[in-house]
């Protein structure tokens, strides 16, 4: 039987078929990895968290002010034997950021997968956005990714491996009336996955660090349609109504349908697969 490493993408160069089929395939497809989530302490951070625990990974959870949910997480980890990390920070601030990074890579010794998922919203219509309302979303939706990505990026670049995944929104594909700030942060995060892309597989050629069996650097980001979460907790029940008719699926999304799409981008069978977005949207927006 094979003896194929747990987490080793499909050798290049074989003929897939004639390999023979894995001996163990509930093998965990994260163990050892170690895997930092921002906003990690509930909605679809928690689930992501969650789902590469259940894979082997060691999870690190970023949180910005909720110290009880995030000590609730971890101890939950602990508790079923996941190796895991809680870290404070505001993601709106560059010096959190790299501070948070130095963390994770101080507890665990390495890092193979971000994700940049801590998100928040201030909506108003464009008549009546205060300057704060537009700064402070852009700062912590999408500068809060460019320097977690920055400081994650130079580490993973040095190792040669790593994924870099953004959590969009379907609202930075469509837009939204009452979200300018928050569509214009999650259409960024866009050309900032593409550009990370692009220069993480030009750093590593110059390094001569991309061979054909590495799994490589990778950035991608996942665009989440309307999820259930503390987010949509305000949206009064006949607009959500509204929402579900607009879905072709009808239903809303679920925590764990974005942590599936986020699960299978860190693995190593994705190392063809960067600067790509994932509308994870019911088919709402095709
Ligand atoms: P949530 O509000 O339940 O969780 C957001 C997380 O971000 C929390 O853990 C919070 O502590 C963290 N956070 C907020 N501000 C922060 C800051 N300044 N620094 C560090 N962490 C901070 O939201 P949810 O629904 O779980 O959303 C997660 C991501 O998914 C967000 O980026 C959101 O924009 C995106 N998304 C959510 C959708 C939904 O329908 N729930 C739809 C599309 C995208």
């Amino acid at each position: 039987m094979s003896t194929q490493a747990t987490t080793s993408a499909p050798p290049s160069g074989h003929d897939i078929a004639t390999e023979e089929f894995p001996a163990d395939r509930r093998r965990p497809r994260m163990q050892g990895k170690v895997v930092f989530v921002t906003g990690g302490s509930r909605g679809i951070g928690a689930a992501i968290c969650r789902s590469f625990a259940e894979q082997g990974a060691v999870v690190a959870a970023g949180y910005s002010r909720d110290a009880e949910r995030a000590q609730g997480l971890l101890t939950e980890l602990q508790e079923h034997g996941v190796e895991a990390s809680v870290h404070q920070g505001n993601v709106g601030s560059a010096d959190d950021c790299r501070r948070a990074v130095g963390e994770v890579l101080e507890a665990h010794g390495r890092l193979d997968v971000l994700v940049n998922n801590a998100g928040i919203t201030s909506d108003k219509t464009v008549a009546k956005m205060t300057d704060e309302d537009w700064y402070k979303v852009i700062a912590v939706n999408l500068s809060g990714a460019f320097f977690m990505s920055q400081a994650a990026l130079e580490h993973m670049i040095e190792r040669g491996t790593g994924r870099i995944i953004n959590i969009s929104s379907i609202i930075g594909e469509i837009g939204n009336i009452g979200q300018a700030n928050y569509a214009a942060s999650k259409s960024g995060l866009f050309g900032l996955t593409k550009t990370l892309a692009r220069e993480a597989c030009y750093q590593l050629a110059k390094g001569g660090k991309l061979t054909e069996d590495t799994i490589g650097v990778t950035v991608n980001t996942v665009a989440p349609g309307f999820i259930a979460t503390d987010m949509l907790a305000t949206v009064p029940e006949k607009v959500l109504d509204g929402i579900k008719a607009q879905i072709p699926v009808r239903r809303l999304g679920r925590p764990d349908d974005i942590a599936r799409v986020v699960h299978f981008l860190a693995s190593d069978y994705a190392s063809f697969i960067t600067g790509q977005v994932w509308g994870v949207n019911g088919g709402q927006e095709m």
